[in-house]
């Protein structure tokens, strides 16, 4: 049986809707049952990975884990793995292409604990798989506020911006492969969509997803930075996206490219599969 941490979230939540698809028992570790929406067959446990008791309590007859850390700062995790070690063998950890356990400096915080975090598993004794994530496809559900209901434009300061975003499937199969099947223990794979796309792009593709034209349309950083704060992230954060996605603007920038193939044998799902996939949150 595989736990599945992370599990009401996007790619958490593929890995425990394709598990459960394919007939494996699931189990799924989340702070509020009450409000876990999860496909039928997935057993639902309360637990909080800042709490390595709760972790415990819930790995009994687990064989390998799904593990997500959206805590800020990677020393709990060490607790959570030795409660992990007392029951199971495999990880699979959801970590960013970004991670680099072997650097002394980082870029910024969250990129510095997914690499600590990689660490602590390399230190733990567990067989650990990393699965370092490019940026997600999902993280473009953002414009379902401007969208849904016959929006046809997505106010942006920098439309230009290019990245080769990752269907959140494409991460699960890599886990469900790294904990499914041998020769993946002190990996580390990167997992990239196929192609590099502009926000501008990645529009058009979600208007021919929907039957209609669909723009993007320039802003300023001002508002921006206001809509961001006002979504509640804190100033650091705000800082942080803006200052990358100036970054993923410049016509220099490129992502080096690697898919689930490398890893699954299954050809990468594209922009427009995850566009058609999520058409209806933009409808
Ligand atoms: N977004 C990207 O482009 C990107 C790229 C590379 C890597 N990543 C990494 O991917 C991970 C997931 O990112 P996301 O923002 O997309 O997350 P997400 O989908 O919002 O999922 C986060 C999950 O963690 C759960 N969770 C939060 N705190 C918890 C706790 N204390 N105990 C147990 N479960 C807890 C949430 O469950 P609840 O229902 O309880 O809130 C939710 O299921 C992060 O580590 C992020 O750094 C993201």
């Amino acid at each position: 049986m595989i736990l599945v941490t992370g599990a009401t979230g996007t790619v958490g939540g593929a890995v425990a809707r394709r598990l459960a698809g394919a007939g494996e028992d699931v189990r799924a570790l989340v702070r509020s049952p009450e409000a876990a929406r999860l496909p039928a067959g997935v057993e639902v446990m309360r637990g909080d990975l800042s709490d390595p008791a709760s972790v415990e309590a819930a790995m009994h007859g687990i064989d390998g884990v799904f593990l997500v850390w959206p805590l800020p700062g990677a020393a709990p995790v060490v607790p959570v793995l030795e409660a992990v070690r007392l029951h199971a063998e495999r990880v699979a950890y959801l970590s960013s292409a970004g991670a680099d356990p072997a650097a002394e400096e980082h870029g910024d915080p969250i990129t510095a604990t997914h690499s600590e975090v990689e660490r602590a598993l390399a230190a733990s004794g567990l067989a650990w798989t990393a699965v370092r994530a490019g940026g997600f496809a999902a993280n473009d559900l953002a414009w379902t506020e401007e969208l849904r209901g016959g929006g046809s434009v997505v106010r942006t300061p920098f439309p230009e911006a290019r990245r080769a975003v990752v269907h959140e499937d494409d991460l699960a199969d890599v886990a469900i492969h790294a904990l499914t099947s041998g020769g993946h223990e002190g990996r580390a794979y990167t997992v990239t969509g196929p192609e590099m796309l502009s926000e501008t792009d990645r529009v058009r593709f979600l208007g021919e997803a929907l039957g209609r034209t669909l723009k993007t349309e320039r802003t300023g950083l001002d508002e921006a930075h206001a809509r961001l704060t006002a979504a509640g992230l804190p100033a650091e954060a705000v800082n942080g996206i803006l200052e990358a996605h100036r970054t993923f603007s410049d016509p220099a920038y490129t992502e080096e490219r690697h898919t689930a193939e490398e890893v699954t044998g299954m050809p990468p799902r594209t922009y427009r599969q995850w566009a058609a996939d999520h058409a209806d949150a933009f409808r």
